[in-house]
C-alpha cells in the first residue's frame, strides 16, 4: 500500500520516537563524556546520542523523551554572535520545536570552585525558554547536596536538572547521575 520510501520514513519515525534522545554539546569535553555514561547507564539500545552541532529542531521533533546536556562557559562565549558551533548555533533551535506530549530532562556542567555566583546558569536559561514552549520538564535535583552562592538554574528552590561538575567533584559524577536516573525512570520508561 504504502512506497517503500514512506514505509522507511513512518518506521525510522516510529523508531526514533520510542528512543530517548540525547541531545549533547560541545562535540568534545565533559557534557559529551557525561552523556556517554548516561547512555550506558540507562542502555545504549534506549538512547540516540544527538550532537547541538549537527542538529536542529527537526531533530528535536523525532524524539517524545528528550535529554539535554549543555555546560556553561560563560554568557559571552556560548552565546554569543560571533560563535557559530555547539549550543550557540543549537540554542534558537530548541524554541522552534514543539513539546506538546514531549518529557524532557536536563543536565549540566559546571564549575562550583571558580563560578560559584554563576553555577551551571546556562542549564537555567535553556530551561527558561523550554518552559517558554510549555515544555514537560522532569527530574528537578535538591541543591542541599551543592555548595555555590548563586544558579540561575534554580527554579522554585530546585535545580531544574541535574547539575554535575567534573572538575572539582568528579568523584560524585556517578552517584549523581546514579541517583538522578532512578528519579526520571518512570517518566522517561526506561
Ligand atoms: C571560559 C569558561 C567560563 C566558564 N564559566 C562558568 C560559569 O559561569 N559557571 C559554571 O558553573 N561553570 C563555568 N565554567 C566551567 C565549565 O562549565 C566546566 O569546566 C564544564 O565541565 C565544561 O564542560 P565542556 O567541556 O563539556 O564544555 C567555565 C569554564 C570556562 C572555560
Amino acid at each position: 500500500m504504502f512506497g517503500a520510501n514512506l514505509r522507511y520514513k513512518i518506521s525510522k519515525k516510529l523508531r526514533d520516537m520510542s528512543k530517548i534522545g540525547l541531545f549533547f554539546g560541545p562535540e568534545k569535553g565533559s557534557v559529551h563524556r557525561v552523556a556517554e555514561k548516561l547512555a550506558a547507564a540507562i542502555g545504549e539500545d534506549k538512547v540516540e546520542m544527538v550532537s547541538v552541532n549537527d542538529a536542529s529542531y527537526s531533530d528535536i521533533d523525532k524524539f517524545d523523551k528528550i535529554i539535554f546536556g549543555i555546560s556553561t562557559v560563560g554568557k559571552e562565549t556560548w552565546d554569543s554572535e560571533y560563535s557559530n558551533t555547539d549550543w550557540s548555533k543549537f540554542f534558537p533551535e530548541v524554541s522552534k520545536a514543539d513539546y506538546d506530549g514531549k518529557v524532557v530532562a536536563l543536565f549540566g556542567l559546571g564549575d562550583h570552585v571558580t563560578y560559584p555566583d554563576h553555577f551551571v546558569n546556562a542549564m537555567g536559561r535553556l530551561a527558561k525558554e523550554l518552559a517558554k514552549k510549555d515544555a514537560k520538564i522532569v527530574g528537578s535535583v535538591d541543591p542541599d547536596d551543592y555548595e555555590f552562592e548563586e544558579s540561575e538554574a534554580l527554579i522554585d528552590g530546585k535545580f531544574v536538572g541535574l547539575p554535575l561538575d567534573e572538575d572539582f567533584d568528579p568523584e560524585l559524577t556517578d552517584e549523581r547521575i546514579s541517583n538522578w536516573l532512578k528519579s526520571i525512570q518512570a517518566e522517561f520508561g526506561f
